[in-house]
């Protein structure tokens, strides 16, 4: 994790470089830091504990116009505690060079070791020093030739950026496993984790792969990998501020939460002919086509409850069996690659390391990768054979809310696609067509009830412990609404089966323990109604999320309602009550609600 941005041109580097740290503190929000050089060659550090407001509020902006050169780091933290001395960025001993990284250097210790030996000495913990004063071991003259040295001695993961007081203007830097692209404007050059960080400031980007090393000096770059210097293509940035501002919402979640019902319809825009009814999209034409028998998906955190969801999906619309594993689990489990499997890896970023890492042991052994994500350009979006965009914007909440509705959305159309041409019955092929072009009004309906959630999560916001419960396509959803409620209001809650509450865990239950059923028009309607009865009857509150027309309201405690449709579709309301239940529980606690205690949004470590 971590977020690191540089800048190098003509102008004043300080705004710039807490501007972009202020769009990458998604990425961590630990500390953060900077460290620029002066035309004259003088060294200006600056670091705080916590976001990069409190660094802000330790900068005097208007001393700093000499400085046109600079790196800084938004830390979640991995290696070393929460100190201002493991913030980057981290200096040589000699205070000539400085870097930030993102990533793990798996042989930080034995390094660090060794160097001691040398005689340096540490001021903290972290991995990242110890590249800084290994740079300082290993350089001979020539900071270009000693960075490739030193990426041939650590081991990865890493986005590195370096800068070198006796050279101002001049950045370099180095990246295997965590992202990192060069910003091209006039005249000025910018080095980020990620291309949404430079919205606004440049229209183009170059994203490096892999085993490049960049160095940016005399307004211009260079890339270079495996000692041959390459031109890498560049990219355009399509999105503008708009999606990078908050504007009339108090937090981002708040205004993620509101944008789903266009989100939708972006997702269904160039896959689905609603006047035809039906499905258009070349890649989709291609992928069921290639005879798959199986579906194996991959993913984690939110992006794993999408992948339930189209577990269920895939095997009720389209007959395929499918398994869905944790991205950890898979990479270190016993893995069965085939050709008759389709491997979807699901992630809003496209960069969490654990996806990316079994993404890449099913392409080594052949297996045909597919990536749902959100963000292009992203490692999952490139290294995937063939893939489809949640086109959900960017999401800044930590929580993610839109993200995850694309990606079931867009489940729900790769499922149609594969039923259609396999088993799937026409007429429920139509209805489902025909529901889906409703859901983004029903959306906007719902979120008009938003007072309703407030006052039932305002109720409920002195317990401790939840249950959520649902079975079938509702507990992925009660999945997702406990993660939501965990994350956002450190509260304690579980997920299950309602089924299978009654098999342990039901011994839980007492007046301060309530659950939340997901109780919409599923087959398994009355079943639900039974496990209510089974908690109500041990003096346990029960909180529906049902339809507007059910006819059991009467057994809940209290209920919230969303207009009843098909099963398929229903869930994208429900899981909507539930992160605004999750975000009216999370600001009447006085929560950091768009960066939760402990998170980031993009893990980009294993
Ligand atoms: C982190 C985030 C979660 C996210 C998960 C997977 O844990 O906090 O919100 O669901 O990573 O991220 P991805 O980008 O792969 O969807």
């Amino acid at each position: 994790m971590c977020g690191i941005f540089g800048f190098t041109g003509w102008k004043d580097a300080a705004p710039i470089l807490l501007k972009g740290l202020s769009r990458l503190e998604y990425r961590g929000y630990d500390s953060a830091g900077i460290c620029m050089i002066s035309k004259n060659r003088d060294l200006y550090i600056n670091k705080a504990i916590g976001k990069v407001m409190e660094l802000k509020n330790k900068i005097n902006l208007s001393s700093l116009s000499e400085y046109t050169t600079g790196i800084g780091h938004t830390r979640w933290a991995t290696h070393g505690g929460v100190t201002e001395n493991n913030c980057h960025p981290h200096t040589s001993a000699n205070g000539r060079f400085a870097v930030v990284h993102n990533g793990i250097i798996e042989n930080y210790s034995e390094l660090r070791t060794m160097l001691q030996w040398q005689g340096y000495q540490f001021y903290g913990e972290t991995d990242t020093e110890v590249a800084a004063k290994l740079f300082e071991h290993l350089f001979m003259g020539d900071d270009f030739e000693t960075l490739k040295k030193l990426t041939t001695v650590i081991e990865w993961a890493y986005a590195l950026v370096f800068l070198d007081k006796e050279n101002p203007g001049k950045l370099f830097g180095a990246k295997i496993g965590s992202p990192l692209v060069i910003g091209i404007g006039r005249d000025s050059w910018y080095v980020s984790s990620d291309y949404r960080s430079l919205i606004g400031l440049v229209d183009e980007y170059i994203t490096l792969e892999d085993g490049d090393l960049f160095c940016i000096e005399n307004n211009d770059y260079k890339v270079v990998n495996c000692g041959v210097e390459l031109v890498r293509d560049k990219e355009s940035i399509t999105e503008t501020e708009k999606h990078m501002e908050l504007g009339d919402f108090p937090h981002f979640m708040l205004k993620e939460i509101y944008e789903q019902g266009e989100v939708l319809r972006n997702v269904f825009a160039g896959r689905i002919d609603f006047q035809a009814k039906t499905i258009r999209n070349n890649t989709l034409d291609e992928v069921v086509t290639q005879g798959f028998e199986r579906v194996h998906i991959i993913a984690s955190g939110t992006s794993y409850h999408a992948g339930l969801l189209g577990k269920q999906y895939l095997e009720h619309l389209a007959d395929i069996p499918t398994e869905v594993t944790v991205s950890t689990e898979f990479k270190y489990g016993k893995q069965f690659i085939d050709k008759k499997t389709l491997y979807i890896f699901v992630s809003q970023s496209g960069e969490t390391a654990d996806s990316l890492e079994s993404m890449k042991i099913v392409n080594e052994r052949g297996g045909y990768t597919f990536g749902i994500v959100n963000v292009p350009g992203s490692s999952i979006a490139r290294l995937a054979k063939a893939g489809l965009f949640t086109h959900a914007w960017v999401e800044v909440g930590v929580a993610s809310t839109k993200a995850f509705t694309a990606q079931v959305a867009t489940f729900l159309v790769i499922a149609l696609a594969f039923g259609r041409k396999w088993n799937l019955e026409h007429m429920k092929f139509l209805s489902i067509i025909e529901d889906m072009q409703k859901i983004p009004v029903r959306i906007e309906k719902l979120l008009e009830t938003s007072d309703k959630i407030r006052e039932v999560a305002e109720k409920y916001a002195s317990y401790l412990n939840f249950f959520y419960l649902g079975r079938s396509y509702e507990l992925p959803i009660a999945m997702e609404g406990s993660l939501k409620l965990k994350e956002l209001t450190y509260r304690h809650s579980e997920a299950y089966s309602s089924g299978e509450l009654k098999h342990g865990s039901l011994a839980l239950i007492d007046e301060y323990f309530p659950s939340i059923i997901i109780n919409g028009s599923s087959p398994l309607h009355s079943k639900n109604c039974s496990s209510v009865q089974e908690v109500k009857s041990r003096g346990g509150k029960m909180i529906g999320i049902i339809t507007s027309d059910d006819t059991k309201k009467d057994i809940y405690d209290d209920y919230l309602t969303f207009e009843a449709s098909l099963p398929e579709t229903e869930v994208f309301l429900e899981v909507i009550i539930l992160q605004l239940f999750a975000y009216h529980m999370a600001n009447t606690l006085g929560r950091d609600i768009d960066k939760p205690r402990n998170l980031a949004k993009s893990v980009t470590v294993e």
